[in-house]
């Protein structure tokens, strides 16, 4: 997608060095990181540097090939292993970030008697991710550019868009494709509280795309859809079980239980490689808990041109912060993937899984 008129990925890797945009400093300043070795490059995705399932997959596809690019001959595997290890840990809901580190090893393992040629495989496989997920969204938004109605008023939550992959993104590639089309639709952009992914990143891309848009409280959407507002829902996901339940953003839940009793169509989009065949439901998925610090402050550019963090809670106040939650299958009406859309059942999943 265009950043200024300059045609820009979410993160790529040159030379052995990951580059990738700086997500947190978003929408107030522009900036791309450098990241020399695999441990800086885990802790880019620990941190939240970069996010979303998509662009987490390449980012550790990218960490293993400066894994196999730094280690030494004497012990190569070892190394290779710890690496997997560490970048494996970061984050634990996404099913991409391990299909990108597994479709590393796996390039690594086959070469694994000649060390010169694993260390090349390594960059190619994880390149081959990268280009497979960036493909992969721009199909998405082919097949679903053709359900949003004329002049639609789209509703999606947190940023399941080009920067929660390596281009395009999930949820909004229908938009854009739609857009670009000519069809005039509106997206209410639900803010996504705690960390605001919706309000900072889904408004900045739309912006930069020329998408008209809203964006909204995470408590406005219920209203909204009750007073006939809203027309439909995309949003993205971060592991999709066997059974069609889908792990995504806290709050999504919500946002399907209130479309469900407006009778209004909810659509997930995802690339098969969020597919997680050895999830039986939504239940065995493990959903990630972050600092509770992320709900008691937030943080953001001052009047003064600086950025700033500020606490809006009671010292004394507990927090928690689970990051995701799991809509049940049965309040999907589809999964829009890059082979096309398919039902959120055993039948729908198995006929798109990778593996
Ligand atoms: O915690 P994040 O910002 O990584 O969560 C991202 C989301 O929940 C997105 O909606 C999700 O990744 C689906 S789109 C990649």
């Amino acid at each position: 997608m265009l950043v200024n008129g300059t045609p820009t990925r979410t993160v790529w890797m040159t030379d052995g060095v990951v580059h990738m945009i700086d997500q947190p400093r978003l929408p107030h300043a522009f900036e791309v990181c450098q990241l020399q070795h695999h441990t800086q490059t885990a802790n880019a995705i620990s941190t939240m540097v970069v996010r979303g399932a998509g662009a987490i997959g390449a980012t550790g596809a990218f960490g293993m090939a400066q894994a196999a690019l730094e280690a030494p001959d004497n012990g190569f595997h070892q190394y290779i292993q710890e690496a997997a290890n560490t970048l494996s840990n970061t984050r634990p809901t996404a099913q991409n970030l391990f299909y990108g580190i597994r479709s590393v090893l796996r390039a690594i393992e086959s070469e694994a008697d000649d060390t010169a040629r694993a260390r090349l495989a390594a960059v190619d496989a994880a390149h081959a991710v990268a280009d497979d997920d960036a493909a992969c969204c721009k199909a998405i938004g082919e097949h679903g550019a053709a359900l949003i109605p004329h002049a639609a008023n789209v509703s999606t939550h947190c940023n399941a868009g080009w920067l929660a992959f390596v281009d395009w993104g999930s949820a909004l590639s229908p938009i854009y494709v739609a857009h670009r089309a000519g069809n005039p639709v509106h997206v209410y952009v639900d803010e996504t509280r705690p960390r605001s992914q919706g309000a900072r990143l889904t408004a900045w891309e739309l912006a930069s795309e020329g998408v008209a848009h809203s964006i909204i409280a995470d408590n406005a959407a219920g209203h909204l859809m009750q007073r006939g507002e809203i027309d439909m829902v995309i949003v993205g996901s971060d592991r999709i079980a066997a059974n069609g339940d889908v792990a995504n953003k806290i709050g999504t839940y919500s946002s399907a239980v209130v479309a469900h009793r407006h009778g209004i169509p909810f659509y997930v989009a995802a690339p098969t490689t969020t597919i997680d065949p050895d999830c039986p439901t939504g239940m065995d998925i493990p959903i990630e808990e972050r600092n509770g610090e992320e709900v008691s402050h937030t943080w953001g550019w001052s009047d003064e041109g600086s950025f700033i963090r500020v606490r809006t809670t009671p010292v004394v106040s507990p927090t928690r912060n689970p990051a995701f939650d799991v809509t049940p299958a049965e309040l999907v009406k589809g999964i829009i993937t890059e082979t096309g859309i398919v039902q959120a059942n055993p039948r729908g999943i198995s006929s798109v899984a990778r593996n």
